[in-house]
């Protein structure tokens, strides 16, 4: 038996540990980078601290199940992420996160810093929205119980659409998506992810208006 229920403050260490676990296309970060908490604090602290109104949780016995981490405006996010990912890189440059200074982070690092996607007018599309769900409760429609939830909200709130960024290696999600009735908006190839995929894969753009 689960749940869907908001955010309470209680659940941040949870929810880090969840979006750490699928950070790698629903498998552990470390795939891809050996600096969990840069990562966690540069992308999710957004969403615990500040836009946790639009944090949505899948519960259970065994604890948590699944998340997704919305936000209704994303130039608010935008403008908040600018500023606290220099703060991240600062403390991340000055020693004080571990796993930064190792191949494979580095070659993240380097591949992240040189991306370039093209420009999209996501006006239409103000709302985003993150979604993980853990990887033995996978198929049990978590996932569209969340969905469901925030997409409520979004339309209550009379926010016109909502876009989300996925790729071609989410293979699970990506059509998931498009059932839903998400729209891909934009597909870019790129080698972001050679390290630990081995080949060029597409980032997605995908939008939905509400
Ligand atoms: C994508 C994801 C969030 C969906 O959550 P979920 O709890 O699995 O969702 P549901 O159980 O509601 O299933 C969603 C759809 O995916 C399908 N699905 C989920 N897991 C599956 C699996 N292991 N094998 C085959 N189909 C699967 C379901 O059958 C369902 O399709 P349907 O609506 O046609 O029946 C979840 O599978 C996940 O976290 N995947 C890995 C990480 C990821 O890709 N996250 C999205 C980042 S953009």
């Amino acid at each position: 038996m689960w749940t869907i229920r908001r955010y309470q403050p209680s659940d941040r260490s949870a929810v880090r540990q969840l979006a750490g676990d699928t950070a790698h296309f629903g498998e552990p970060i470390e795939r891809f980078f050996d600096a969990r908490e840069v990562f966690l604090d540069a992308f999710a602290t957004y969403y615990t601290d500040v836009a946790f109104n639009y944090l949505w949780m899948a519960h259970a016995e065994d604890g948590l199940l699944g998340y997704l981490m919305g936000c209704p405006d994303t130039r608010s996010q935008y403008l908040w992420f600018r500023s606290n990912v220099t703060r991240v890189a600062w403390r991340a440059a000055t020693l004080r996160y571990p796993g930064v200074f190792t191949r494979k982070s580095l070659a993240y690092i380097w591949r992240y810093a040189r991306l370039r996607v093209p420009s999209l007018d996501l006006a239409p599309y103000p709302a985003h929205l993150h979604i993980n769900t853990r990887v033995d409760r996978r198929g049990q429609g978590v996932g569209t119980a969340l969905m469901r939830a925030y997409l409520d909200q979004l339309r209550n709130e009379n926010v016109p659409g909502v876009h989300l960024e996925t790729s071609s290696e989410n293979k699970i999600a990506a059509p998931w998506y498009e059932k839903l009735g998400f729209q891909l908006l934009q597909r870019t190839p790129t080698n972001l992810y050679q390290y630990s995929v081995g080949h060029t894969i597409d980032l997605l753009v995908y939008g939905m208006r509400l």
